[in-house]
């Protein structure tokens, strides 16, 4: 990955993932500054990492070729108050925070900057995340590809072109693994139920989601309807599990539930 100097304002756990990717990918510790307000946590981070961090956001932008904005959606309009002062247009702006829109951060930074807006999910934080990466018309090619690179470090990526698709890919990816939470919570509790302890019952739920989820990388030539066909056997067990999901019209609820997602999502932005 090309070695730009990044500075990432905020340096919590999604932060902290994409930084421990990128130290991972061979990114130089040298090239990092990480901000933050709690001096032990920075000093703890630096100890563990070799970053430089400081509690300076002004110094740690200034001295950044991209910035990455990683605090809480709710502190967004504060910090980047901090930073108008500064000029931003040789910078690449990337922001983390779900629900605030190009727009909105250009107003919050009183200035149109070379924006991209990243979506990760918290699979991101043992390197399986899934990213969706929207660019605001001023980013060079250049840049993209150099965010592309950046948030490959902690997991897959998908660009849209529009910036609602944001907020699709928030429901498609960016709350999916709480889905699958509750399926295998579910299941689990099921299993419990009928007669396994807890920590049996969770074995059998999550080696299955990981195996049916490695057997859908592993067979990307086979869509995933053929993959259920291909364990489904006619008039068997499976057939019969199945048969009552559809029958309680489950494709229709997840429908439903990411349809819910993406109205939320465009109700919050609404909010900062
Ligand atoms: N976690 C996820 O799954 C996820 C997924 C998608 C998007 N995101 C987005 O990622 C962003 C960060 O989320 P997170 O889960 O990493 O939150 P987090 O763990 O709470 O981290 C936020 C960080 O911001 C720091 N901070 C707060 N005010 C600051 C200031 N004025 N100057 C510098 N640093 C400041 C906090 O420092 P202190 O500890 O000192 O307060 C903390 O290190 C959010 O905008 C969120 O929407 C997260």
């Amino acid at each position: 990955m090309e070695q730009r100097k990044i500075s990432f304002i905020g340096s919590g756990n999604m932060a902290r993932s994409i930084f421990a990717g990128m130290l991972s990918s061979g990114y130089k510790a040298t090239q990092i500054t990480a901000t933050g307000r709690d001096e032990s946590k920075l000093k703890h981070l630096c100890d563990c990492y070799g970053i430089h961090t400081t509690t300076d956001n002004n110094q740690a932008v200034e001295k950044a070729d991209v910035v990455i904005l990683a605090v809480k959606p709710q502190m967004m309009a504060e910090v980047c108050a901090q930073l108008q002062h500064l000029d931003l247009s040789n910078k690449l702006i990337i922001s983390i925070a779900a629900g605030i829109s190009a727009q909105r951060l250009n107003d919050m930074l009183a200035q149109e900057v070379a924006l991209i807006r990243v979506m990760p999910n918290t699979p991101s934080l043992v390197g399986k995340g899934m990213s969706g990466l929207y660019a605001s018309d001023k980013v060079s090619e250049d840049d993209k590809d150099f965010a592309g690179d950046l948030m490959a470090a902690v997991g897959e990526i998908c660009w849209v072109d529009e910036e609602s698709g944001i907020n699709n890919i928030i429901a498609a990816a960016g709350s999916a693994p709480a889905y699958f939470f509750l399926f295998m919570e579910a299941m689990q509790k099921e299993a419990m139920a009928q007669g396994f302890n807890q920590d049996t019952a969770r074995l059998l739920v999550q080696q299955s989601a990981l195996g049916a989820a490695e057997m859908v990388i592993a067979n990307p030539e086979l869509d995933l309807a053929t993959l259920r066909e291909q364990v489904t056997s006619k008039g068997g067990t499976t057939a019969e599990a199945i048969r009552t999901f559809n029958e309680h019209h489950l494709s229709d609820i997840v429908a439903q539930a990411m349809q819910a997602a993406v109205k939320r999502a465009e109700e919050m932005e609404k909010l900062i």
